[in-house]
């Protein structure tokens, strides 16, 4: 698999040669370095449930340390966790460890845009904080009828800041698929940004054409 490595060692994933000299590998390690784990859910971990899920794994992109991808293994899921950060899928391998989840959590050291994401995979795909558009393109294929697609991303604010890593409020939606429906579409002010917040839901496939695959 392409820019794709399975974890292997208790301290962190073997780093594959391609990813070695990757910038966004040094910047992130550099920042997960920094500060303290987080192991809090997202809040959409909480909305997707609420919302309700067909069975089936879950994927989450761009995980970092993921208390997010920690509820969802609680909850009897299984979960594939990709970055790019060797250090934040290290200390997410541990905490998964110590709460004995570590089973149903499947760390994935990639450089998304190079990941190949199966089609109609997934119950719920979910990526916060992070925005490429090919990469949410792959992700909204990823999800199974009836499944969900979670993701948050910075929004640029009116007249403010713009660039490659914001979206205007409403782009996720308008970059969705035909075939799913908005459940939510959000504004947040955070701590320190402002954010675009979407939860949708995949059309369920036609009764008869088959079911979930279970995770
Ligand atoms: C702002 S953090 C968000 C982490 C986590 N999703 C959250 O909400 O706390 C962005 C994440 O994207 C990951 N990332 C950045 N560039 C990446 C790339 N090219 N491939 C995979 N992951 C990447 C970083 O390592 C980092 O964990």
């Amino acid at each position: 698999m392409s820019g794709a490595s399975e974890p292997a060692g208790p301290c962190g994933p073997d780093v594959p040669s391609e990813l070695r000299e990757h910038p966004d590998r040094f910047r992130w390690n550099e920042r997960y370095r920094e500060a303290d784990p987080d192991f809090a859910p997202h809040q959409l971990v909480t909305d997707a449930l609420a919302a309700g899920l067909p069975a089936g794994p879950v994927l989450e992109l761009a995980c970092g340390r993921s208390g997010s991808a920690l509820a969802l293994a609680a909850a009897g899921r299984t979960v594939t966790a990709v970055d790019i950060s060797d250090h934040a899928l290290a200390q997410l391998g541990r905490q998964a460890r110590r709460r004995g989840l570590d089973a149903r959590v499947r760390r994935v050291l990639a450089d998304l845009p190079a990941y190949p994401v199966a089609a109609g995979r997934y119950a719920l795909v979910l990526a916060t904080r992070y925005w490429d558009p090919d990469v949410f393109g792959s992700a909204a294929a990823a999800v199974l009828p009836g499944g969900l697609l979670g993701w948050e991303a910075l929004a640029q604010a009116p007249g403010g800041e713009r660039g490659p890593y914001r979206v205007a409020h409403g782009e996720l939606g308008a970059r969705l698929p035909a075939t799913f429906t908005v459940l939510a579409e959000e504004l947040y002010d955070s701590e320190r940004h402002r954010v675009s917040r979407l939860l949708a839901r995949r059309q369920p496939a036609a009764p008869g054409l088959g079911g979930a695959e279970r995770g």
